[in-house]
């Protein structure tokens, strides 16, 4: 049996329990209304090791569901090497991850990801860096999703077009 081909996107910051996990969760939603569930595989990790294996911050967990995303299954693991061969789109939330990202493409011999900032996709807030929220306040919550919303619409309509001219 073929398995038909999908895009794979990895979100990517620095803890992986604020930003990154956000996109992961808002994005899901998007795919799942999309009914593009069995074409679009999406995951998120950190830059940083230090919160390997704990949920999203409760703060990223109570900010998405009051928008109706529930983020309280996801688990934080660190960035490797190995993404940048497995997934299509590695997607950095600022410029500092970015760099971390650039740099292990280039260690990487068989680096394959289309490596950019989140932001380029945002309609918007064209290449706005989604700044880090863990030591401000409630507030930078919400505008972490709103940058995170924006951009998960440009991205989709982006891959959408992959897929129209790759059907599987
Ligand atoms: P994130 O936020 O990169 O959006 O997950 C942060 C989470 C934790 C830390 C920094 C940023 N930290 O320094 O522990």
């Amino acid at each position: 049996m073929t398995q038909r081909n999908r895009i794979r996107v990895l979100f990517v910051c620095l803890g992986n329990i604020c930003r990154s996990p956000t996109a992961h969760g808002v994005f899901r939603d998007r795919v799942a209304a999309a009914g593009l569930v069995d074409r679009i595989e999406v995951d998120s990790a950190g830059t940083g090791d230090w919160h390997v294996g704990k949920p999203p911050d409760a703060r990223a967990r109570a900010a998405a569901a009051a928008r109706g995303c529930d983020i309280g299954d996801l688990r934080a693991r660190q960035v490797a090497a190995a993404d940048l061969r497995a997934f299509d789109y590695v997607l950095a939330m600022d410029a500092d991850n970015l760099a971390v990202l650039e740099r292990l493409a280039r260690e990487s011999a068989d680096a394959r990801a289309r490596v950019a900032l989140f932001g380029d996709y945002s309609g918007r807030h064209p290449r706005a860096a989604v700044p880090d929220p863990y030591f401000g306040g409630e507030d930078g919550f919400e505008r972490v999703l709103d940058l995170i919303e924006d951009a998960a619409e440009g991205l989709l309509v982006e891959i959408r077009a992959d897929l129209e001219r790759d059907p599987g």
